[in-house]
């Protein structure tokens, strides 16, 4: 019986410490991810948005879900660039659900107005040599939205050329241009009827609770 009290404990101990070592993985894990997309959006959208140098910019963020305009459970972050308090521009990140291997996410920079400032590629799976162009590396296709808004081509040409759109294709590679305009039409949508509350929610820290 005593020894099987020992074992019972000895086990117990066991699953305790690795319970905690796991936990304290995950919470640097989690710490290290949000530091990493501090940097990426941070070297990305210096170009889009001019208050993307500035710190309070990078904590100026909510995240937000909607099924309608950002399928699949995303959990979108929105970061909020303001002057003197007004809002001047939102950065959304956001993903592109139907690419041709997997979610593209996706970095949109739109002024208050519902022009976009610019939209970059974050992370794809797209192949290489057919779909990658998508990156700004790679050609100049995703500055083509720079200056673009619902008006601007107009939300029925808010496709690629190929389904009588505004904007071009890829040879051989129609699925992953078509999934960016989508996903990036569908931020421009969720932005014109949410941009009044988006700029009034409060900030969360960067823990990620309410300030
Ligand atoms: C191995 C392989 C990889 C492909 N990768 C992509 C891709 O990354 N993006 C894409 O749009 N199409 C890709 N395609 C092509 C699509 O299957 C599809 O034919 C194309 O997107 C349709 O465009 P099109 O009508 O201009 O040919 C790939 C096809 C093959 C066989």
């Amino acid at each position: 019986m005593k020894r099987m009290l020992r074992s019972a404990a000895a086990l117990g101990l066991v699953a305790l410490t690795g319970t905690a070592l796991l936990t304290g993985v995950d919470y640097l894990t989690a710490d290290r991810i949000a530091e990493q997309e501090r940097r990426v959006v941070l070297e990305q959208l210096g170009q889009l948005v001019p208050q993307a140098s500035d710190d309070s910019l990078l904590d100026d963020k909510i995240t937000v879900m909607d099924e309608q305009f950002f399928p699949n459970g995303q959990q979108v972050s929105i970061w909020r660039s303001r002057d003197h308090g007004e809002p001047l521009a939102a950065i959304l990140k956001f993903n592109a659900v139907n690419g041709y291997n997997g979610d593209i996410t996706l970095l949109a920079g739109i002024n208050a107005d519902g022009s976009l400032r610019g939209v970059r590629v974050i992370s794809h799976k797209e192949t290489p040599g057919l779909g990658d162009a998508i990156e700004a590396e790679k050609s100049s296709w995703i500055l083509g939205f720079s200056g673009k808004s619902l008006e601007n081509p107009g939300r029925e040409r808010w496709n690629v050329k190929r389904e009588g759109g505004e904007f071009d294709q890829f040879t051989g590679a129609t699925i992953t241009p078509r999934a960016v305009v989508n996903a990036v039409r569908l931020a421009l949508e969720y932005f014109e009827l949410n941009h009044e509350a988006l700029f009034e929610e409060p900030a969360e820290t960067p823990g990620g609770s309410r300030r």
